[in-house]
């Protein structure tokens, strides 16, 4: 089985510049007033602040900018993930997501993501012990887990448990201590490793005794799902693929889940209370729990014979072609290439996923009618990932429990970030009130 589809054929950006926003200053004339305001433009935006200064008479306040969902708004500044939407580029701190999964340990670039620099070995090798001595869990934490009963959602569970492990660390409340933050960091990761085995354990009613934590994080993280005893061996290539799954979505600056995090952090609230809120966002099938969605879509599609139809529906609006357009992607998602890519290495392991060819045969489709090419809607990072983690034996259910302890790396980064900004305080939108006026309540 080769994956060559059309959208192998879109060339890889060389993504070697960085284009920030142009100083300068916009001119702004109010017709309600008359007035002209000069407004500074710095790194390509004005401060929504500034429009404030913008005020009609009798108004009880000035402008505001509006803008649902975030459209066209940045909300911080953002040293970590860069993205180049229009020609397919992602870049953690500068480096280039395909050389970071061809050559990096999901472990280093957490450590790429939080300190903006890859580790040196003597670091690399510190971290590593950390956050392995970090994975054994409050007993509270398993007793937790088992409660839970089986019918329930495994991302139920885990954001249960990642806000139950803020109980267990006190001292994380004190997000303004540089050094208890530093402290934290392993335990965040350490934590979340065995967390992810639990859970899948408890829905299998299999041992909740994991197997011994090593320095490699992903060998951990699928001894963990996989292994029933120390002795259990896991082949090289599947480790290495959970590696590379793990590198691919650590980050991905302001998206929904992120965002959840960096609002609720925002209140200096602990970080297992803000990852918790960044879980809860992932769960959802517009953002993380897409991967599921695709691929329960993928099943009841069935065969190749039926792909044209699943395209059809999506272009009526019946459903959502699930693992297709991205808010910031316009063009073929750099992830989804390199798991299409690493798809291929598992497949030689654990054989092929059947629906790999309806998977290829409605990228095919999408990719050449014009209501997907027309939007610029192509794969993203969850069309392919479930076909892998089908193959690797995860149910659907755990896709997005999968996808939530990569981007812990990246909440942590982004929430450290937000911690030490000076510019940000508490999130708090404002709105365009559009209830009732003043009105007297009438009498019961
Ligand atoms: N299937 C069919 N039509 C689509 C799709 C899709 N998957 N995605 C977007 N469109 C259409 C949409 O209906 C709209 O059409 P029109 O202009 O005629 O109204 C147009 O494309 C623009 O879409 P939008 O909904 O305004 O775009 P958005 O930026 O608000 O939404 C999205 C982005 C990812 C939520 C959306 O593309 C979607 O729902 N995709 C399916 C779910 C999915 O795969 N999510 C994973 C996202 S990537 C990983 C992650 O974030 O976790």
């Amino acid at each position: 089985m080769t994956l060559t589809n059309p959208g192998d054929r879109v060339a890889t950006p060389e993504p070697e510049t960085v284009t920030t926003g142009l100083a300068g200053r916009l001119e702004v004339h109010d017709n309600r007033t008359g007035r002209v305001y000069d407004l500074p433009i710095e790194d390509g935006a004005v401060k929504a602040r500034d429009l404030g200064q913008i005020r009609a008479p009798d108004e009880e306040h000035g402008l505001f900018s509006y803008d649902p969902a975030f459209l066209n708004t940045a909300s911080c500044r953002s040293a970590i993930t860069f993205i180049d939407g229009d020609r397919g580029i992602l870049m953690y701190r500068g480096y280039p997501i395909e050389q970071l999964a061809a050559g990096r340990s999901f472990l280093d670039v957490a450590w790429l993501l939080i300190h903006g620099e890859l580790p040196t070995p003597t670091e690399a090798d510190a971290f590593a012990e950390a956050v392995r001595a970090a994975g054994d869990l409050p007993e509270g934490i398993v007793r937790l887990i088992e409660s839970f009963p089986r019918s329930a959602h495994p991302m139920s569970v885990l954001m249960s448990a990642v806000a139950a492990l803020g109980a267990y660390h006190p001292e994380a409340k004190e997000v303004d201590d540089a050094t208890l933050r530093q402290r934290e960091i392993p335990t965040f990761l350490g934590s979340m490793a065995s967390v992810v085995g639990l859970v899948f354990r408890h829905f299998q009613d299999r041992s909740l005794t994991l197997p011994p934590a090593s320095h490699d994080y992903a060998r951990t993280f699928a001894a963990n799902l996989f292994s029933d005893g120390p002795d259990a061996t896991l082949d090289p290539a599947i480790v290495r693929a959970i590696d590379v799954l793990l590198i691919l979505q650590a980050d991905h600056e302001q998206n929904c889940s992120t965002n959840a995090v960096r609002a609720v952090g925002s209140s200096r609230v602990d970080p297992y209370s803000a990852f918790a809120a960044g879980i809860a966002a992932l769960y959802g099938p517009l953002h993380g729990g897409a991967n599921e969605a695709v691929m329960r879509q993928l099943h009841e599609v069935g065969s190749v014979d039926h792909a044209a139809d699943v395209i059809r529906k999506a272009k009526t609006g019946e459903h959502k072609l699930m693992g297709f357009g991205h808010r910031i992607y316009k063009n073929y998602d750099p992830r989804a290439r390199i798991i299409k890519q690493t798809a291929e290495e598992v497949f030689k392991v654990t054989g092929t996923n059947p629906l790999l060819d309806v998977a290829i045969a409605i990228e095919q489709a999408a990719l050449s009618d014009d209501y997907f090419v027309s939007r610029k809607l192509y794969p993203n990072v969850d069309f392919y990932s479930g076909l892998i983690y089908e193959a690797l034996g995860l149910p659907m259910e755990m896709f997005t429990v999968f996808f939530a302890a990569s981007r812990l790396a990246g909440w942590t980064a982004q929430w450290l970030e937000l911690i030490q900004d000076p510019e940000q305080k508490i999130a708090r939108p404002r709105q365009i009130y559009t209830g009732p006026t003043r009105r007297e309540v009438p009498p019961a």
